[in-house]
């Protein structure tokens, strides 16, 4: 038994997210904390809230709420969504938590203490209109790299380009479009990760077993020069971590708060130390996931993220990490894969969450369950390339793979196993060569999915899951055990008696996938053994003779041509 720590990207407190933030993070984390735990592994799965900076700021403005008001309660809204996906955080944090506050700060004593921390003077920018600096979301402008026209002063969401507010051209404020704007100076702290150049590189290059999205984006900012410049990790604002050196004050730097890309990486440990909190557990008990002096050294720490995202995670969150380990007594985990996803496109435009375009996840538990959506979303993952979501294509996956391929089959042999004998697993009849080939098959087809799930491949691992639900289609097609009843209805039997044990197996197996589904056919087949199918043979005899069955209500209702033109039409607009 292995221990495996898993992070999903924290997803910006302020708003709902959308379906390709869902599938870029947090929904394949969960399928690989899902099957790792089926597998009899340890998990430990953290998410959490990201909840500081100027995105929460400004969001909270918009909706008139004081700051920490809109963050709790937008934190409640995302982690009842987050539970209506089936989600299986082992904690939902908030890096706005005590713990974060005391780690961030733990932190920034240890890097200054390795000298990675510089004191610098740095011209801001000032809105007079606004009265105050405008760090990062505060001010947007046209971005210097690609020349999108809506590039924040943080990043460019267009070319994933880390920004400054300064670099932008046609700057204006981001709260009241004023570009009367000055640049002023003021004191900041800076993290000197361009220091850290050459053990990042040493340690990018050891990763050779990383997706090629993750190394070649580490790699394009390591090399570019400016990737990895020096940052100010401090910010004139209220809310957040307030700048301290561990309990001490930091003199000339109050008022000030550490930036959120700073803080928020740090909560990933904060969140283990949340969940031992609400579980009454002490610091030991999260410790041995995230100190290797404390027993972390045997965890594998796995962190999922869009591809945006993956700059920080490759240079400014291990330099943090890495800076800290080189003073005495610190020893924390460092990442072990980064799996990233590119960006998933909705009906030949963009996600846009500032735009509010596309389809977002509360609207989407709105109108379909969650097994609809995870099987899409997962079987389409943008791994390779940005993939497209469009409703054509989602109903024609869903009627197919789930009502036509899988709802189908469960539905025939249940229902001719009703109709024919009784509920209840049938006796009579023998394997023929036919069976001995489809086991033969089936492990196959399942040893190939064990590999692609254990190595995150998630496409490849739903295309084998597919192919696991035809080959009992097949079989019935083959065997024709309608046909065969009339003149050998042991022959039939047999048949049944194999396929409902197929609908437990594949309850097993597509369990990562579609939980929901999976629990109402483990139902249906009245087990709760739910022992992974190592042994294809053994597993379908797991349900003896006259063992009784419930035939399930319709597993997969069909996409109609209706509703789809219905919700293309309602989810063609803009979400205000
Ligand atoms: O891009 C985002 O949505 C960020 N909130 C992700 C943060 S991940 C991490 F660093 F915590
Ligand atoms: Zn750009």
């Amino acid at each position: 038994m292995a221990r495996i720590l898993i992070t999903s990207a924290i997803p910006y407190i302020n708003g709902i997210k959308h379906l390709g933030n869902l599938v870029g993070s947090q929904l394949p984390a969960d399928l690989y904390a899902r099957y790792m735990r089926q597998r009899g592994h340890e998990v430990m799965f953290l998410c959490a809230t990201d909840e500081h900076g100027t995105p929460a700021e400004l969001a909270a403005a918009k909706a008139g709420k004081p700051v920490d008001e809109f963050c709790a309660e937008m934190h409640a809204v995302q982690a009842e969504i987050a539970a209506g996906f089936r989600l299986s955080f082992d904690k939902f944090g908030r890096s706005s938590s005590p713990q974060n506050h005391r780690l961030t700060q733990h932190f920034a004593a240890m890097l200054d203490k390795a000298g990675l921390i510089e004191e610098v003077s740095e011209k801001q920018v000032y809105s007079n209109t606004d009265g105050r600096f405008l760090p990062d979301r505060y001010i947007e402008g046209t971005c210097p790299n690609c020349g999108y026209d809506k590039a924040r002063g943080d990043q460019c969401e267009n070319c994933t380009k880390q920004l400054d507010p300064t670099d932008l051209i046609e700057p204006r404020s981001a709260i009241s479009g004023s570009t009367d704007l000055e640049v002023r100076e003021t004191k900041h702290l800076y993290l000197r990760q361009s220091q850290m150049r050459p053990r990042l590189t040493e340690w990018i290059d050891s990763k050779t077993d990383w997706p090629i999205l993750t190394t070649s984006i580490a790699k394009k900012w390591l090399n570019d020069g400016e990737g990895l410049q020096d940052r100010g990790i401090t910010r004139d604002l209220d809310w957040g971590v307030p700048v301290q050196r561990g309990d001490a004050p930091w003199p000339g730097m109050e008022g000030k708060v550490f930036y959120v890309w700073f803080d928020a990486p740090i909560e990933y440990i904060a969140c283990a130390a949340e969940w031992a909190e609400e579980h009454a557990l002490d610091d030991a008990a999260w410790e041995r996931w995230w100190r290797t002096d404390r027993g972390a050294d045997d965890v594998r720490y796995v962190q999922f993220m869009g591809k945006d995202n993956v700059p920080f995670h490759t240079l400014s969150f291990p330099t943090t990490i890495m800076g800290a380990n080189s003073i005495d007594g610190q020893d924390w985990k460092l990442v072990d894969y980064i799996k990233a996803f590119n960006y998933l496109n909705y009906e030949g435009g963009q996600f846009s969450t500032s735009q509010g375009r596309g389809i977002f996840m509360d609207q989407a538990l709105s109108i379909l369950p969650a097994d609809y959506w995870r099987w899409w979303l997962l079987s389409h993952a943008p791994e390779t390339s940005d993939t497209e979501f469009t409703w054509e294509n989602f109903q024609a996956s869903i009627n197919k793979d789930l009502a036509d391929v899988l709802g189908n089959f469960v539905s025939r042999v249940t229902k001719f196993c009703r109709s024919k004998f009784s509920e209840a697993v049938p006796a009579g009849g023998t394997y023929t060569e036919v069976e001995h080939q489809l086991i033969a098959d089936l492990t196959t087809r399942i040893r190939a999915y064990e590999g692609f799930m254990e190595a995150i491949e998630v496409r490849k691992a739903a295309a084998e899951l597919r192919i696991i639900w035809t080959l009992g289609n097949e079989y019935l097609q083959s065997t024709a055990p309608w046909t065969v009843f009339k003149t050998d209805p042991d022959r039939a039997a047999c048949i049944i008696r194999l396929s409902l044990n197929l609908i437990r197996i594949y309850a097993i197996l597509s369990r990562p996938f579609i939980p929901d589904a999976s629990a109402e056919l483990l139902s249906a087949m009245h087990s709760d053994d739910d022992t992974w199918p190592d042994d294809v043979t053994a597993a379908l005899q797991h349900l003896p003779v006259g063992h009784g069955f419930t035939v399930p209500e319709v597993t997969f209702a069909k996409i109609t041509d209706e509703q789809r033109v219905e919700w293309q039409t309602r989810f063609a607009g803009i979400r205000n």
